[in-house]
């Protein structure tokens, strides 16, 4: 990979170890991939910083010093930072989490810790280049937004961040982000139905980029920014790719770099979704003892309509089950979702910010988890305990709990 002067110096140590350390990394993943040359980027993205995850290794974060050089921002952390006590999060756990955020704040990273970061004002424009690590974040960016980024790793994210470059290879390039298989949608979709979708996709379609052909009349809508958001998190789950193109939606679907070639392509290989399929996520197998949603975060919208489903379902009972919204603090204490989330706590729903179901210890005595998430669906198994989790659409979840 070339280097510049100023890159080569760095590399060689002249301003400091940290960058130095920094350089090393994203050169040994340049070369590794072929890139030709390193690329300024508008912002990144870390994840691994649960202290559930990264574990004693954040002592090398905190070995780290100087700033990072772009807007960078934090994946969901163990705990709600305010109310860990009531989580029953351990005193010990807390203080290693807070030793963690410390590392990353004292780098200058913002410690707002979510998966949502292109709706709390780390929203790329098109075209931008990124260095992004979280896998529902990196496919709603690049499919959603157009922006480019790498599947970056916890490491790579960081390094790019402390230098405000990345390696030029993957995604980053426009003949690398053409469709390479066409995934035809037979039926409507609504609601969770997007994470099924995405679940599906994601175990089909491996490391290709799909084309996904969605049903269309007159009377189907086009999927919400939600629904993305939750496509986007469960191809990001189950596959490897690093987008998607949709019709309409995709800034960059009507492929205009070798339209033609790329067509022939997507001809030969071609998956074909039905209903039935979908249909099959929804088995009732387990009698839920807890209802999570909010995976990725909850944006402003879905707490609303959350709410709305509350006061529908339940009038003015409480939940008998335990219930969970997920969602970013910025978001929870904006003016329009304030009083709404006040109001659906009244409901004995907990609203808790900084962490997750799945990156958060507080979450391992259940035994099976309801949820809208196709990403929770597929972590839930691995990672909090060995629960089992069930899908169902935002209004199910919210009849269940009563
Ligand atoms: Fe976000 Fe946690 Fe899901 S990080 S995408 S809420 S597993």
């Amino acid at each position: 990979m070339h280097l510049t002067k100023e890159e080569e110096r760095i590399l060689e140590g002249e301003e400091g170890w940290t960058k130095k350390k920094a350089m090393e990394i994203l050169v040994a993943i340049g070369d590794i991939n072929h890139a030709s040359e390193l690329i300024p980027i508008k912002s990144a993205h870390v994840s691994g910083v649960s202290y559930k995850t990264i574990g004693e290794a954040f002592e090398f974060v905190n070995s780290l010093e100087g700033t990072v050089k772009v807007e960078s921002t934090l994946n969901p952390i163990g705990m709600d930072i305010e109310k860990w006590d009531e989580m029953g999060i351990s005193i010990d756990f807390a203080i290693k989490q807070e030793k963690v955020l410390a590392a990353y704040k004292k780098l200058g990273i913002s410690a707002e810790c979510t998966c949502v970061p292109y709706l709390i004002g780390n929203a790329p424009d098109k075209g931008e280049h990124l260095a992004w690590a979280e896998s529902s974040a990196v496919l709603y960016a690049n499919s959603v937004l157009g922006a480019r980024t790498n599947m970056e790793g916890a490491p790579s994210a960081l390094a790019a961040a402390l230098i405000g470059k990345t390696p030029s290879y993957g995604l980053h390039q426009p003949e690398n982000r053409e469709p390479e298989i066409r995934v035809c949608v037979k039926c409507n979709l609504a609601d969770a139905d997007y994470s099924a979708l995405g679940f599906l996709i994601g175990n089909l379609v491996g490391d290709k980029i799909p084309l996904i052909e969605l049903f269309s009349s007159s009377s189907v809508s086009s999927p919400s920014k939600d629904e993305l958001k939750h496509l986007s998190a469960a191809i990001g789950a189950t596959g490897s790719v690093g987008m998607y193109h949709i019709k309409g939606i995709t800034p960059e679907a009507g492929v205009e770099a070798g339209a033609e070639e790329t067509e022939s392509k997507l001809s030969e290989e071609k998956i074909e979704i039905e209903k039935n399929d979908i249909e099959e996520f929804y088995i009732e197998n387990n009698e839920p003892d807890v209802i999570a949603v909010g995976c990725p975060h909850c944006s402003s919208c879905e707490l609303t309509r959350i709410y709305e489903l509350l006061k529908a379902e339940g009038k003015r009972r409480k939940v008998r089950r335990d219930f969970f919204i997920f969602t970013a603090r910025a978001i929870e204490q904006s003016v329009q979702t304030q009083r709404i989330v006040e109001k659906i706590e009244n409901f004995g729903v907990k609203v808790i910010c900084d962490t997750c179901f799945v990156v958060s210890p507080a979450f391992e005595n259940y035994d099976c988890v309801l949820t809208n998430s196709g990403k929770m669906l597929r972590y839930v198994p691995l990672l909090c305990g060995g629960a089992n989790a069930r899908l169902c659409n935002t209004k199910e979840c919210v009849k269940e709990a009563f």
